[in-house]
């Protein structure tokens, strides 16, 4: 058997081969739990890809450079004409079935820390709806829900989330009855973690006990997916698409028929929606081809004399931008894992790290980046497909993300793009519906997905003939 003090050896020479001893300073001092604990930590480490990864990202700074090869990547249009359109009504029509035969689930990527909008516990218990403040979690059960309703088949729901926020995710479930879904569909898993590392290659410290650790980014999800066992279940269950969304855009459609069908009718391995950037330099990773494998190159990594390029309709040549909506074949996913660790490139943050200081165990809360930590994203699974497609969608019917505390993408905003929604499909259902001379909602309008997850959904609803300007409407 091995003992704490075998154990203890190995963990020691290990950390001194990679100059990491100073996690083993207060190791003595240490009770038998605590011990373990950091014993486990340091065996859950694949030190050699430390190493790696500290000299690629932490001492140098990867240089990113654009190949000649790259393309914008071709996509079909949201409002579609002759054959497109025909392509779209049998896109619809496998979509509904394969929700119909229960082959969608749903899946929310969840394990941020939110640390922009600061709300004390994980974001998907936000209030996020403008007039009963409904979480985010709320608003994405009752879609699913509708879904069920509609189809006769409920979604098998997937929430990833970190060893943070999981216990107050499974919380938030439980103290509201899972939002009346039937527990059995709904499946939490936590994401992979990295250790934060300082600018000199050493790990942070969050007590003598305790390495600090991130979560691995909504890339780790791929990952965390087959080792939760998240892939299994779904293949019993007779799964063969996955939805794949963010936990902070509540007019997300959490499943879309069309957008499923599309995917599954090309044959795609991981396919995503985009909208039509309004600027340049707007901060949403380009759609391109880069040797005509589907790429996402970030915002800051497409160089000036790309971004703004026109076509000659004035429109820009680098247009699509990425929403983080995606469909990905479960087949991929194992795919992907089939060959033991999912090498997806590793993405640097320069971050304010607390931490205990090295030499005196003081508790140090940093005023500045202090150093780094890595991240997967998921986009860079794209071109490891064969097949991707690019639908696009419309901003304020599906992107009212809520990032930041205040201002752009903030609660506020989010709010707004739901009324708004609500105008819209109200108003194509015959509503009168207020509007200020700028053509914006006036009034504040809240319709829950159990009403309507799409515009034709109104027909059998009971609707009032108009709503009064100013006012709030709750259906
Ligand atoms: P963001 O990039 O907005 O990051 O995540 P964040 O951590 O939530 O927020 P900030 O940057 O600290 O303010 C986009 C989506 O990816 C998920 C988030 O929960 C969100 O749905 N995500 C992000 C994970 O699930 N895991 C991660 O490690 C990172």
């Amino acid at each position: 058997m091995t003992t704490t003090a075998d154990r203890k050896q190995t963990a020691a020479h290990l950390l001194a081969a990679h100059g990491q001893s100073h996690i083993f300073a207060a190791f003595d001092q240490l009770d038998e739990a605590g011990q373990t604990r950091l014993l486990d930590q340091i065996d859950a480490i694949n030190w050699t890809n430390l190493d790696n990864l500290v000299e690629t990202y932490v001492k140098n700074k990867p240089l990113f450079e654009l190949p000649d090869t790259v393309e914008p990547a071709p996509y079909y249009a949201k409002d579609p004409t002759g054959d497109a359109a025909d392509k779209f009504a049998k896109a619809r029509e496998l979509g509904d079935q394969l929700l119909r035969e229960g082959k969608v689930a749903a899946f929310v990527v969840a394990g941020g820390s939110g640390t922009r909008l600061g709300w004390p516990g994980p974001k998907g218990t936000y209030p996020a709806t403008p007039i009963s403040g409904k979480t985010l979690f709320h608003v994405f059960s009752e879609y699913l829900l509708k879904v069920g309703q509609k189809y006769g088949k409920p979604v098998p729901w997937y929430i990833m989330t970190s060893p943070v926020n999981d216990a107050a995710t499974r919380a938030h479930f439980e103290e509201n009855n899972y939002f009346d879904l039937d527990p059995s569909d709904v499946m939490f898993f936590e994401q992979g973690t990295m250790p934060s590392i300082a600018y000199d290659g050493r790990l942070f410290m969050s007590g003598p006990d305790s390495i600090v650790l991130n979560a691995d980014g909504h890339g780790g999800s791929l990952k965390a997916l087959a080792r939760s066992g998240a892939v299994n279940d779904m293949k019993q269950r007779g799964v063969e698409q996955i939805s794949y969304f963010q936990v902070d855009n509540p007019n997300v459609k959490c499943v879309d028929p069309l957008f499923v069908g599309l995917h599954a009718l090309e044959g795609a391995q991981m396919s995503s929606k985009m909208l039509p950037k309004v600027e340049p330099r707007e901060k949403l990773g380009n759609f391109c081809l880069v040797d005509n494998k589907m790429t996402v190159v970030e915002y800051s990594d497409l160089p000036d004399e790309l971004a703004e390029q026109r076509l000659e309709d004035g429109s820009l040549r680098f247009l699509a931008g990425s929403i983080a909506i995606h469909v990905i074949a479960v087949d991929f996913v194992e795919k992907l894992n089939a060959g033991g660790d999912l090498a997806l490139p590793f993405h640097r943050a320069d971050k304010k790290v607390p931490h205990i200081d090295f030499e005196s165990g003081q508790t140090v809360e940093p005023t500045e980046p202090n150093g780094v930590k890595l991240e997967q994203f998921v986009f860079d699974a794209l071109p490891f497909g064969d097949t991707s497609i690019v639908l696009e969608t419309d901003r304020v019917e599906e992107f009212a993300p809520i990032k930041n505390a205040e201002g752009v993408d903030s609660a506020v905003t989010s709010k707004q793009l739901q009324s708004e929604r609500a105008g819209n499909w109200l108003e194509a259902a015959g509503v009168k519906v207020p509007r200020r001379a700028d053509g914006s909602v006036d009034a504040i309008i809240e319709l829950s997905h159990l009403t309507a997850i799409e515009p034709a959904d109104l027909r059998a609803a009971d609707l009032p003939a108009q709503i009064k300007p100013g006012t709030e409407a709750l259906l």
